[in-house]
């Protein structure tokens, strides 16, 4: 036995790393709560900005203190002009979540005096720098794959309107906001904002318990969400949609290549750590696609390939018995291509949206006196005490 180690727990299916006040999860009911707010009130009837505010300060805002921190957030928007120069050195086939980590890591090199993790009104303000420039940066990272000018920000535009014309505006016309688009993302951000101790926040509170700054752990972040199991699921989920389109397999055919673990392949956007039962989230993603596409007026076959591939899915044993349900990436991909995103965008966009819990929970456990530098312990089984050979 190897002293002070009490248990091994792969994946920490059973350890708690942290007390936390910000996100409440009961998997089993489907629950979901922002500081004991209902995801399914916040979607309703709240802002991505508002639910920003809930998550980081604990209580949402007041009408003077959403205006003035939306404000604040809009007159940090623009980027470095040199940063610009970052973008140039990238190769345009660069993925967008790569640009992006590499960007924010990029970021904190023009605000190291401004940047202290012990220094209160430095959080702050590396709070404010973050959220108004991570989505110029996503945008910029988007008009680089597909070889368009940069737009600058247009802070006379809402969050998300700024953001959307970043993306799909040019230099040679005035951008025209669509209502139904700007709802439609706004909602899909606010569903996305916190999910407690997931693999990039716990990532997030692992680096800044070294005390890192935020940028070094936001950049960390962003690289844990990339991953397919994780926020990288929502891309993967469209590029299974599309091989099964393409390939003409039959739905129920491809369900039983997933049974049988052919190749290790997966039903993406399907499965969670927490949920065993549907994700909340998933349900509210649902019930918008086919209205965000109505809107949109697109009609998209991949939806109903969703539809199908899910139905299956449910009435299926082995999804029945490992209580497999959809997850918040299944749906989302259908409604960011109705948007005009590349598939490679669709990260990014989660990204956008984990950014404020990603911030609320490196503030939380800074302010906690009981943390402490994250460190794992091991269970060592490699070869015991051996003597170099004499030569
Ligand atoms: N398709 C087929 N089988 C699955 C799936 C799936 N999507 N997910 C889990 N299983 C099976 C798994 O093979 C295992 O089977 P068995 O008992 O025969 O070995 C059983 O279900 C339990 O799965 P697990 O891998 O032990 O579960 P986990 O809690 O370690 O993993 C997960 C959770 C989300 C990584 C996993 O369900 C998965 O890989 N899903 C697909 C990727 C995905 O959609 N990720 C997004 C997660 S939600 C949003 C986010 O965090 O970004």
């Amino acid at each position: 036995k190897q002293s002070g180690l009490t248990a091994l727990d792969y994946g920490f299916v059973n350890t708690a790393s942290t007390r936390s006040a910000i996100t409440y999860i009961d998997g089993n009911e489907g629950i979901l709560r922002y500081r004991g707010y209902p995801i399914e009130q916040l979607a309703q009837n709240s802002t991505y900005l508002e639910v920003a505010w809930l998550l980081i300060y604990g209580e949402l805002p007041t009408a003077d203190e959403l205006g003035a921190f939306d404000e604040r957030i809009r007159r940090h928007t623009l980027l470095h002009e040199d940063l610009k120069r970052f973008f140039s050195a990238l190769p345009h086939t660069a993925h967008p979540m790569s640009v992006l980590s590499s960007a924010v890591s990029a970021l904190s090199t023009y605000y190291e005096d401004t940047s202290d993790p012990e220094n209160p009104d430095h959080v702050e303000m590396t709070t404010m720098r973050l959220l108004a420039k991570l989505p110029v940066i996503a945008a910029y990272a988007h008009k680089k794959s597909v070889g368009q000018a940069f737009l600058y920000p247009d802070n006379s535009l809402s969050f998300v309107d700024n953001f959307l014309r970043l993306n799909f505006g040019n230099l040679a016309e005035p951008y025209e906001i669509d209502p139904t688009l700007s709802k439609a993302l706004d909602r899909l951000l606010i569903l996305h904002e916190d999910h407690e101790q997931n693999a990039s926040t716990s990532t997030v509170r692992l680096v800044g318990s070294t005390g890192a700054n935020l940028y070094a752990s936001i950049s960390a972040g962003i690289n844990a969400l990339y991953g397919p199991l994780h926020g990288g699921a929502n891309e993967a989920v469209l590029q299974m949609l599309a091989r099964i389109q393409d390939s003409g397999e039959s739905v129920a055919k491809f369900v039983e290549r997933v049974k049988n673990k052919e190749d290790g392949v997966k039903l993406m956007g399907f499965g969670h750590r927490v949920y065993k039962n549907y994700d909340p989230r998933a349900k509210l993603v649902k019930e918008s696609a086919d209205a965000v596409l109505a809107g949109l007026g697109v009609n998209d076959p991949l939806l109903d390939l969703a539809k199908e591939l899910e139905q299956i899915a449910l009435e299926d044993d082995y999804f029945k018995e490992r209580r497999l349900y959809p997850n918040v990436d299944f749906y989302t991909g259908v409604i960011y291509k109705a948007m005009g995103f590349p598939t490679r965008m669709f990260t990014v966009l989660f990204a956008i949206g984990r950014l404020p819990g990603w911030i609320a929970h490196w503030r939380e456990m800074n302010a906690d006196p009981a943390t402490k530098i994250g460190r794992p312990q091991q269970l060592y089984t490699g070869a015991g005490e051996r003597q170099f050979p004499q030569r």
